[in-house]
This record gives structure tokens, C-alpha cells and sequence, in this order.
């Protein structure tokens, strides 16, 4: 697949995805239109959608008949509450997220705490709900999300604890940034394979896999942007990492190691990609664009 024909087929799937999240969440003046308001004011902000991007990715490589777009929203539900609560003063105190004020900043923390909490509820209705008529798949999508949204705590906690008291090792930046990061990343591309009938035991633990090495690599990547890049070009306030004395990849093996190590874990995950379908172009395009990312 060419670099074209990758970023034709990108922005036709977010297309997709962005008409889905207007779809599926509620309407803005849904009573009390406020928490709506919130919901779709951070959803809606853009971000590169790459969760339902590698949903989509997977599923294509087991078709089956059944709608991929809600399990999407659903993850970037989920995901978007991550956000709006990572921001928050209590976490990393950040003023601007996908390229508007942060969603304490726009209401206030109160609602934006309870938008986060009211997108996380909702991935898992959107699941219950839309997939109803095949238990066997909505069982595992909940399965897959939930398992890996309370890991994505694991990490968080930690890397709250890492800023607290400073003493950095590999072990726990290891598994700060399996689960604050790679744990969703990993759903995506099961819960992709999930939605078909015919996968087996083994795809998923190949997918498994892929999702850990392309997760970590995606964290590994965010700490270095987070010192190389800047507010403009992210979307979202830069330098705060080390204004937070946060455990990065960064603090603990410099730029250049950070880049080596995102570059083995993603070609790792390019040759696995090969386990999982020979239709994989697209999926082995979308790791090459997330390791390449500038934003
Ligand atoms: C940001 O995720 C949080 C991390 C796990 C690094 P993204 O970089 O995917 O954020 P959006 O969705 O594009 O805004
Ligand atoms: C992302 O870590 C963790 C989440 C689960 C949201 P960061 O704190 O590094 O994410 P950004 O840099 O604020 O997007
Ligand atoms: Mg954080
Ligand atoms: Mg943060
Ligand atoms: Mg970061």
C-alpha cells in the first residue's frame, strides 16, 4: 500500500468514525444538556481517532457482517474519558487537549468530571446495546474493554505515584506505560477480531501481541514528542512530563535510546502483523504512520 493510498483510505475510515460518534452519543440537548454538551464538546475536538482506526484495521482482516462503527465509538468513548480526566488539576494539570481548552477548562471541573465518568458508562452501553443481537460478540467487546480500562488505572495510579516519590526504575515505567497506554491500544485491535466469528484462541493472542509492542511504542513516542514538539503542533500543552517529574521513557534512556526502542517495538509488530492475515496492508500501514507521527 502506497503512502496515497494509506492516507485515502485513513480519512475515509475517520470519516466514518466521526459521522458514528455523532450517531451513536447523545444529542447536545439531551436533559441535562450540560454533561451532553461536555461529552460531545471533547469527542467531537478531533484527536487522530487511531483506537478506531485499528479496531477497523482488525476487523477487516476477519470480516463478518457485523457493524464495526459502535465498538469504534465505544472505544473512543472510553478513551476520550481518559483524557478529560488525565487533564484534570488533580492528574497532570493540563489547559489544552486536541487543540481547544481542556474540558475543565471550558466548563469546569466538576462537569468535566462527570463528563469523563458519563463517556465511560456510555462505552459500555453502546456495546450492550448495539451488539445484543449477538451475545457471543457483545460479551467479548465488553470483556475486552473493560479488562483493559481498568488496567489503563493500574497505570495511571503509578504514574501519579511516580511523580509523588521520584525513585524511577524500569520495572515501573515498564508497566506505567503497559497499562496506562498499551492496555487500550491492545483492545482495539481484539475487539476488531472479536466482532468475527471465525477467529481463534491463537489470532488473539497474536493481536494480543501486536497490541503490546504498538502501545508501548505509542507512549515511548508521546514522552518524546512531549520534550521535542510544541503546543500547536500536538494539540495539547507539551513540557509538562517533566514540569510533573513524571517517569518517562525520556528520564530514563535519553532521545535517541527512546527513538531505537519505538522503532524495535514497531518493527516487532510489522513482521507479527503477518501472523495475524495476509491482509494486513492496511494494519502494517497504520503502525508505520503511528510510529512516524508528529502530533
Ligand atoms: C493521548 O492519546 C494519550 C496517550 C495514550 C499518549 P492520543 O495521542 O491517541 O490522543 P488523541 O486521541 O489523538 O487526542
Ligand atoms: C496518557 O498519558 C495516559 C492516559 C491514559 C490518558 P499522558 O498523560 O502522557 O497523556 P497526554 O500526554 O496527556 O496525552
Ligand atoms: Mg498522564
Ligand atoms: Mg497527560
Ligand atoms: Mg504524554
Amino acid at each position: 500500500m502506497t503512502n496515497e493510498q494509506f492516507k485515502k483510505e485513513f480519512e475515509l475510515k475517520r470519516l466514518k468514525v466521526e459521522e458514528a460518534i455523532n450517531k451513536y452519543l447523545p444529542p447536545a440537548n439531551t436533559r441535562p444538556s450540560v454533561i451532553h454538551e461536555a461529552m460531545r464538546y471533547s469527542m467531537e475536538a478531533g484527536g487522530k481517532r487511531i483506537r478506531p482506526m485499528l479496531l477497523l484495521a482488525a476487523h477487516e482482516m476477519f470480516p463478518s457482517n457485523i457493524d464495526p462503527l459502535p465498538a469504534c465509538v465505544a472505544i473512543e468513548c472510553l478513551h476520550t474519558y481518559s483524557l478529560i480526566h488525565d487533564d484534570l488539576p488533580c492528574m497532570d494539570n493540563s489547559d489544552l487537549r486536541r487543540g481547544k481548552p481542556t474540558c475543565h477548562k471550558q466548563f469546569d471541573e466538576t462537569m468535566a468530571l462527570l463528563a469523563g465518568d458519563s463517556l465511560l458508562t456510555y462505552s459500555m452501553y453502546i456495546l450492550a446495546n448495539e451488539y445484543k443481537d449477538y451475545p457471543k460478540v457483545a460479551n467479548g467487546l465488553v470483556l475486552d474493554l473493560s479488562y483493559n480500562g481498568e488496567k489503563m488505572i493500574y497505570g495511571q495510579v503509578e504514574d501519579i505515584e511516580g511523580e509523588r516519590n521520584g525513585k524511577m526504575t524500569a520495572d515501573k515505567l515498564n508497566f506505567i506505560h503497559h497499562n496506562k497506554t498499551a492496555a487500550l491500544i491492545t483492545s482495539a485491535v481484539t475487539m476488531g477480531i472479536r466482532l468475527a466469528d471465525n477467529y481463534t484462541e491463537e489470532k488473539l493472542e497474536v493481536a494480543r501481541e501486536i497490541g503490546k509492542n504498538i502501545g508501548l511504542a505509542f507512549q515511548v513516542i508521546d514522552d518524546i514528542l512531549d520534550v521535542t514538539s510544541d503546543d500547536a503542533t500536538m494539540g495539547k500543552t507539551t513540557g509538562l512530563d517533566a514540569a510533573n517529574d513524571k517517569m518517562t521513557y525520556v528520564s530514563l534512556y535519553g532521545i535517541e535510546r527512546s527513538r531505537e526502542i519505538a522503532a524495535e517495538l514497531t518493527n516487532k509488530a510489522i513482521q507479527d502483523c503477518e501472523k495475524l492475515s495476509e491482509n494486513c496492508d492496511f494494519l502494517k500501514a497504520l503502525i508505520t504512520y503511528m510510529q512516524n507521527r508528529i502530533n
